[in-house]
């Protein structure tokens, strides 16, 4: 289908790897939809041109801010103003129907049945489920509609500062009108789900189609070392999302680190890959992050993101793949306590 388009958005070179290894796992999984990615002028010309590669389109776009401090504040993301910059996605009327994934997104099996769907469907938000999250959503390309967005935010604003509250607050309906337009949550699985709902998690997060790396730490923010497939630096909020994490990382430093290397030559890149060292290894102070650490080196981890959805599935249910999340839940609580 040439007239459908899986569409996200990069306004830095943080975010364009976000984007690069989202445009790769949507290629490994064979979609027959076009790939565009919407960039800001910021965006570096060797990370413009990787994305060139793996996208089908790549169109710079002005940036958009609300500029809405007050609320940022409250979700403490007041990098999220820029955010707004996702309504432009409207004006690619090139295209019938689209399907817009944040850049901090992992496929991890064909999705393409989501462009059955209509606009506006996407998955409820795990911190108030009366409101779709809009780090994945099908919608229909119009100039006509992203106009009363512009005129939406200009007159209400956003409720969080950012594009989810423009959204909810326009598709205000999205809640109780049409449950055809509620995509199942294992299409925007968040990691805050992990330790919201653990053993909700362990029944069905091996069905998870998209992963959503939510939240302030992404994976960019770690380091990787390639070799024993661990993530490695000092974390300290145990944004450790199982094993998909790794996946992102695999993907990354197999797929995405050598384009960029080639596109910067010989001037130096920091890709975030680094040699093994034991000392760096993610580590919290609680006995039950030994486990963790005795499991994840027992045994490097799958490249899941290779496998098929019945594969995935198998290795869900014999493996420690939840378990090890557990481990980290209980870490996580235990780390905020420290923290309190
Ligand atoms: N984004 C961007 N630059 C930024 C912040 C966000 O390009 O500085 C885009 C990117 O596609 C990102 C999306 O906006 O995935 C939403 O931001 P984020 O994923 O950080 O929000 P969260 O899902 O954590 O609430
Ligand atoms: C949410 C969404 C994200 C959106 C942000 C700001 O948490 O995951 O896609 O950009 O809120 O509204
Ligand atoms: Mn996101």
């Amino acid at each position: 289908m040439t007239d459908q388009a899986f569409v996200t958005l990069a306004t830095n070179d943080s975010y364009a790897r976000g984007a690069m290894v989202l445009g790769k796992s949507l290629r490994n999984h064979n979609t027959s939809k076009k790939l565009v990615a919407l960039i800001g002028p910021q965006v570096s010309e060797p990370s413009k041109s990787v994305l060139e590669r793996i996208f089908d389109e790549v169109k710079v776009v002005d940036v958009l801010d609300s500029g809405d401090t007050a609320h940022l504040a409250m979700m403490k993301r007041p990098d999220l103003g820029v955010t707004f910059t996702k309504l432009h996605c409207w004006t690619l009327t090139d295209y019938s129907k689209c399907v817009f994934m944040d850049a901090d997104t992992l496929v991890l099996s064909n999705i393409d049945e989501l462009f059955d769907r209509e606009e506006l469907s996407a998955a409820p938000d795990p911190g108030w489920p009366d409101c779709f999250n809009s780090g994945v959503f099908v919608f229909c390309p119009s100039m006509e509609t992203h106009g009363k967005l512009i005129q939406y935010c200009t007159e209400h604003g956003s409720f969080d500062g950012g594009d989810q509250g423009v959204l909810n607050g326009f598709f205000d309906n999205w809640a109780t009108a049409d449950i055809s337009k509620h995509l199942p949550f294992i299409y925007n699985l968040s990691s805050i789900s992990i330790y919201t709902y653990l053993p909700a998690f362990k029944q069905y997060g091996g069905h998870a189609k998209v992963v959503h790396f939510l939240g302030k730490t992404k994976p960019w923010s770690y380091k990787f070392d390639p070799r024993s497939q661990q993530i490695t630096g000092s974390v300290h909020d145990a944004d450790t999302h199982s094993t998909f994490l790794v996946d992102w990382w695999i993907l990354y430093s197999s797929a995405v680190v050598p384009m960029m290397q080639q596109q910067y030559g010989d001037q130096p890149f920091h890709s975030g890959c680094e040699e093994f060292q034991s000392s760096e290894t993610v580590t919290f102070q609680s006995e039950q992050v030994e486990i963790l650490s005795s499991h994840s080196q027992a045994q490097a981890p799958e490249p899941e993101a290779q496998m098929s959805a019945e594969e995935r599935k198998e290795k869900w249910e014999q493996d420690a793949c939840w378990s090890g999340a557990a481990a980290r839940s209980t870490a996580w609580v235990y780390h905020t306590e420290l923290l309190d």
